[in-house]
């Protein structure tokens, strides 16, 4: 399972980089507006700290007006993946820009039916959104399930990134039903590194260690 950090700050994903364990970065606008900086600056930015897919979201909601802002976003870097919504118009965009060869992430997927459209327009990623799901009452992994099992049966490319994350078991449940990607808030992404045994395991080997009086030279 592939690793994306979900933010727009460039001091977390470089902080996140470092690990080696960092395969992409997916933004929003809301995560962009957080930042206060120039959108196109950010994914410049980003697109130098990470050599993984970077989804950069049109604003444009018209075909014509996403296809032009997707013209200006993938000349940033070749790592921009040109992120979409999940309409009509996106759907046609998405069509147009994978047959230029340009990578598409599929956004705002809360349905089977929503996906299979995505991969039949040819989406390189489509970003179903888990845990919004679950704040309304739906499951959201009982909605990639379903789409694992679709994607399966007809071997589509397009690649289930797992959107929306919440917590470890998030993560936890989408790799166990081999969803490709999962973009994680860098908490949840940080989080997965702990258990409390982890730190009382290593505290008594260093306590132990201590009474040898040794070290490693
Ligand atoms: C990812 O591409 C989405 O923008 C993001 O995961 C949404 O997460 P949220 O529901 O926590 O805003």
């Amino acid at each position: 399972m592939k690793f994306f950090v979900d933010t727009a700050d460039t001091a977390e994903i470089k902080s996140l980089a470092s690990s080696g364990l960092l395969d992409g970065v997916t933004t929003n606008p809301s995560l962009v507006a957080k930042t206060g900086k120039k959108f196109t600056e950010i994914i410049r930015e980003i697109c130098a700290i990470v050599a993984g897919p970077v989804s950069a979201e049109v604003a444009a909601t018209d075909y014509d007006g996403m296809m032009r802002e997707a013209y200006v976003l993938r000349e940033i870097a070749k790592n921009v993946t040109i992120k979409v919504p999940l309409t009509p118009d996106g759907l046609r965009a998405c069509n147009r820009l994978t047959g230029d060869g340009t990578m598409v992430n599929v956004t705002l997927c809360f349905s089977a039916a929503q996906a299979l459209l995505a991969a039949k327009a040819g989406a390189s990623f489509v970003s179903p959104f888990v845990g919004r799901l679950d704040d309304v009452g739906e499951s959201g992994m009982a909605l990639i399930a379903d789409i694992m099992q679709i994607y399966n049966a007809y071997h589509f490319k397009t690649e289930v990134l797992v959107a929306s994350v919440r917590s470890p078991m998030h993560v936890v449940e989408a790799a166990k039903l081999g969803a490709h990607v999962a973009t994680l808030p860098p908490p949840v992404l940080r989080s997965l590194f702990n258990h409390p045994l982890t730190d009382k395991g290593l505290a008594a080997f260093l306590a132990d260690w201590g009474k040898t009086g040794q070290t490693i030279a």
